[in-house]
């Protein structure tokens, strides 16, 4: 991002799924990023955890408690004890503002997602679909995290991008783990998540060597001037969880570069696609 670039308007703006379309379909199973993906959206987010034999699955809490019907820690589990789960009876079907018309495959809505498998589903649709993957508690496995994510991508051939473009970027809260994905990916971009700001990120600078900016909407909404201090660092700016429409509309005044959300088809409407 150049300083004195446009700003992108709504319609440049990228529209990505939070854990899928999560307002549909329980959050990172394979039916949410499809439905995602039928929705419209530019790209996908999901959050990685490693097993205790060694996996990478798309799971946002350290438990399994809240969107399972089994209990304990991810990395306490082995692949087989997740697959024996089922991760979508939690969330009832009609509250999808879509369940009239739309009828997920049962299995791809209760079962856990490997990245892997979402790798596949991402390299074989039939438009292009980027993947923003957000690495958890990555302090707890030294570095095992980051080092099997990027086998993975070597794998499918994601690490550089193609005619410029990335079609994967790896996000953290974790300047850490942006630092070792870096160190052995220069060419994927990374982004520096943030719930609040650190004193020394304030005037628009982020941890060295990181492209994109992640700061969640309470920051914006406290201090809509963030984004023109990132912009003008020469960082894009993308945005998490928006999914009321007075966000939205607060991010494309802002002229943010990337928008997160639970909701991907509604706020594809909002912006005129
Ligand atoms: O996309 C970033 C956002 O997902 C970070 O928060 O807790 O939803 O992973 P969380
Ligand atoms: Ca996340």
């Amino acid at each position: 991002y150049q300083a004195g670039d446009a700003q992108p308007g709504p319609k440049a703006i990228q529209v990505v799924a939070h854990r899928g379309a999560s307002e549909d379909a329980p959050e990172h199973t394979l039916a949410a990023y499809r439905k995602a993906i039928e929705d419209g959206a530019d790209a996908l987010e999901c959050d990685v955890r490693l097993t205790a034999d060694g996996h990478l699955v798309c799971v946002h809490d350290r438990r399994v408690n809240r969107t399972s019907n089994g209990r304990g820690a991810v990395s306490a589990l082995e692949l087989a004890d997740l697959t024996a789960l089922d991760f979508g009876s939690w969330k009832d079907p009609y509250e999808s503002p879509d369940w009239e018309s739309w009828t997920p495959d049962p299995l791809e809505r209760s079962s856990v997602l490997t990245l892997e498998r979402l790798l596949e589903l991402v390299v074989s649709a039939e438009r292009r679909v980027e993947l923003a993957i957000e690495t958890k508690h990555p302090t707890r496995w030294a570095g095992q995290v980051e080092q099997r994510l990027l086998e993975l991508l070597s794998r499918f051939d994601l690490l550089r991008p193609v005619d410029g473009r990335s079609q994967v970027r790896v996000m953290s809260f974790s300047a850490r783990s942006l630092r070792r994905v870096q160190t052995v990916a220069p060419e994927l971009p990374t982004v520096f998540l943030m719930s609040y700001v650190l004193p020394r990120y304030r005037d628009g600078r982020l941890p060295a060597g990181t492209r994109i900016a992640g700061p969640g909407i309470r920051i914006l909404r406290a201090n809509p001037g963030y984004v023109a201090r990132l912009h003008r660092a020469g960082h894009r700016v993308h945005v998490w969880t928006v999914d009321d429409p007075a966000d939205v509309e607060l991010c494309v005044r802002l002229g943010v570069d990337a928008i997160i959300t639970n909701r991907p088809r509604r706020v594809l409407e909002q912006l005129g696609r």
